[in-house]
């Protein structure tokens, strides 16, 4: 995976996902933070699995370094996005599991779920993966392993 703009959060939500979306561009903006957002931008009933990908692709193509994605559970656009080679998509509901999925696991994206976790507490789990660090060494080994699996299901 190419490394590229290191400030730019990638945004991606169904329309399910849409209204935590917003909150969580309040929350950047608030932060300062620059967000390249691939929709979707309304209220229609949209397919999860195309915005997990645009948003995933952004990622993995260096555009952003990191991104976000929202649906209602969180659970269909991170699985859309972990089909996109070098991602590393956590859906998360709770700080603790966020902050690990960056210590140990080096997400790179996070995936939220808008009908199972409240706006404030959203934002606070967000903001603790966004400062969280991966810790390397032996965690480091083992996305190492992940990788391979990834380069070995190419071959195939
Ligand atoms: C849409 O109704 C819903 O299925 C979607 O947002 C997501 O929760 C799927 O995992």
């Amino acid at each position: 995976m190419t490394r590229g703009n290191t400030d730019m959060i990638a945004l991606g939500s169904d329309h399910a996902g849409l209204p935590l979306k917003l909150e969580i561009i309040q929350l950047l903006e608030e932060r300062g933070l620059k967000y390249l957002d691939v929709g979707t931008y309304t209220d229609a009933s949209s397919d999860y699995p195309e915005y997990g990908r645009l948003a995933a692709e952004a990622v993995a193509d260096g555009r952003c370094s990191r991104g976000l994605v929202f649906c209602g559970t969180g659970i269909g656009i991170s699985i859309s996005a972990n089909k996109v080679r070098g991602i590393r998509c956590a859906a998360c509901s709770d700080c603790f599991s966020a902050v690990l999925s960056r210590n140990h696991n080096d997400a790179n994206m996070l995936a939220l779920g808008a009908r199972v976790v409240a706006p404030a507490y959203a934002k606070m789990i967000v903001s603790m993966w966004l400062d969280a660090g991966f810790e390397g060494g032996r965690h480091q080994t083992r996305v190492d392993l992940i990788h391979k699996i990834e380069q070995e299901q190419g071959l195939e």
